[in-house]
């Protein structure tokens, strides 16, 4: 834990440990993503940003393996995606719990399907997991209601809950947050950085968000796509704050004014819909 605790604080390697190399992503006849080339250092948080429809889901499906590039390739630690797998951990746009499921058995099933040895040990430590994991989105006193029972933020944080369970390296969140109220989303935030900082194993975060301050808060870079069609990496803004940030005080930061004016310039340059935040 120490080491990847250094690794963030800044001596990452520069080898890509996830690349997307010449992308084309088409659908029947219309081109969604043309030429995306992209390189994600193991450790790094990165943010996807751009207007609805310009392919940041697509993006995220192809890094998950749920889809299969029309052209050129997604690899990670040097292996080609070929398909969806447990090293890569997805929370999807809504939170896609199972309703019948307690809390408890939406993240433990996932689990038992990843961890497959039933030793005694192995059981107590999958249980130990979980509680940690459900304390730590404040979940543990709910664990035994169903999504229905739930607020929207709390689904949400069951969400990032199981995806976190299965231990991914790389974690791939698509637009976690949009249905919450701004309070929970803050909230959300910080249990987010206190998962991703304790957990050894999930080191790499890829996050689709509309929320430009969410972005800069959470992110060492943030990927704005040009619009869509043929979306591609239209700019890269480095988000250089040092960690643990505070929220409180972070908005006032020199660094913070510059990715946040950069990145609505950025924005504001792409025609068509503006952004919802
Ligand atoms: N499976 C699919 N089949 C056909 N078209 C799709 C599919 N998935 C996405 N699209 C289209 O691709 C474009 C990008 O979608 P998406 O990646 O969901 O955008 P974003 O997440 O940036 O809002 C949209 O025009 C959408 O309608
Ligand atoms: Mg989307």
């Amino acid at each position: 834990m120490t080491t990847l605790t250094m690794e963030r604080a800044g001596t990452r390697t520069d080898v890509p440990y996830l690349a997307i190399e010449g992308v084309h992503q088409v659908f029947r006849d219309t081109p969604v993503l043309e030429n995306v080339d992209l390189e994600i250092r193991r450790g790094e948080f990165v943010s996807l940003i751009g207007h609805s429809g310009c392919g940041k889901s697509t993006l995220l499906n192809l890094i998950a393996g749920l889809l299969t590039p029309t052209a050129g390739r997604v690899s990670l630690d040097g292996e080609l995606v070929r398909g969806p797998g447990a090293d890569r951990g997805m929370v999807f746009q809504g939170h896609s719990l199972l309703p019948w499921l307690s809390v408890l058995d939406n993240v433990r099933v996932p689990m038992d399907a990843v961890f497959r040895d039933t030793r005694v040990q192995r059981t107590q430590a999958k249980a130990e997991r979980i509680e940690r994991i459900l304390r730590a989105v404040g979940l543990w006193e709910h664990r035994d209601k169903k999504p229905g029972e739930l607020s929207g933020g709390m689904r949400q944080r069951c969400a990032v809950a199981r995806a976190f369970a299965v231990r991914p390296r790389v974690l791939l969140l698509d637009e976690p947050f949009g249905a919450v109220d701004a309070l929970t989303k803050s909230a959300l935030h910080d249990e987010l950085m206190s998962l991703w900082s304790s957990d050894s194993e999930t080191e790499t975060v890829i996050m689709v968000t509309h929320d430009i301050d969410e972005a800069i808060y959470l992110s060492d870079r943030i990927v704005v796509m040009s619009n869509g069609p043929r979306a591609k990496v239209g700019a890269i803004v480095e988000v250089d704050i040092p960690r643990p940030r505070d929220k409180r005080t972070i908005a006032r930061l020199p660094a913070y004014v510059e990715a946040r004016e950069q990145l609505l310039a950025l924005l504001a340059r792409a025609p068509g819909e503006a952004p919802h935040t």
